[in-house]
């Protein structure tokens, strides 16, 4: 039974078409324990040149003003270090991913903390966790489609995620959301068919 890190970047709120189609994934995916991590404008700053430094100094040497401007890195990199399964909400934001979490990615991508780099190249510090990523888009950029080539936020999160260790990834694609009530409706029961082949069907257990 896994321990559940829910991460969602919409602007929307609960109104969210990713954070729905994750929060049907939760019902049915079971799980012991849920944290919830909202990136919102105001929680989720962007990295500054004060806290870059900060990261990259040895606790021991901080100063109690160092420590405040690392502090928010050290405690998503501890939510992501207990979790055994990461759930990403994602919308399409101008063919990427938000900027909250794009942010959120600066915080935790820390040189000794979550990778490192060796004689062989980089090495990802955080492994054996499972990663599905819930993405909604207002138009089509599967594989295969003539927009696919757009799609800078499957294979930037992909690579992103692999540099970090997380190499179990797994997309569920939310598309079309633009392109009438008929193509959503019938793109909306895709993902949700597909939610319910990566779940069996489950029934979630409480969260605690
Ligand atoms: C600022 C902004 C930029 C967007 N850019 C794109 C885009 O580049 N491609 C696209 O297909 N949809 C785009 N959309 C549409 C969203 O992907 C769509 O509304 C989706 O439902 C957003 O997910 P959410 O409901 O979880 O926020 C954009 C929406 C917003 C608000």
């Amino acid at each position: 039974m896994s321990n559940v890190l829910l991460i969602h970047s919409s602007v929307f709120g609960e109104k969210s078409q990713s954070l729905g189609l994750a929060r049907d994934f939760l019902k049915r995916y079971r799980h012991r324990s849920l944290v919830e991590r909202a990136l919102a404008p105001h929680t989720m700053p962007h990295l500054d040149g004060e806290t870059f430094a900060a990261m990259g100094t040895d606790a021991a040497d901080l100063d109690g003003r160092q420590k405040e401007a690392v502090a928010l890195s050290d405690e998503l990199i501890a939510e992501l270090e207990v979790a055994d399964t990461i759930v990403l909400a994602v919308p399409m934001y101008n063919f990427s991913i938000p900027s909250t979490l794009k942010a959120w990615i600066d915080h935790v991508a820390r040189r000794g903390r979550t990778f490192r780099y060796t004689e062989k190249g980089p090495e990802g510090l955080l492994r054996n966790k499972k990663v599905f990523v819930l993405v909604a888009r207002g138009g089509v950029y599967s594989k295969g489609t003539p927009h696919a080539a757009f799609d800078f936020q499957e294979p930037y999160l992909r690579t992103v995620l692999g540099f970090l260790g997380m190499t179990d990834v797994t997309f569920v694609h939310f598309e079309g959301l633009a392109m009438g009530p008929e193509a959503a409706n019938a793109n909306r029961s895709k993902a949700l068919a597909h939610v319910e082949r990566l779940t069996g069907g489950a029934v979630a257990e409480a969260a605690d």
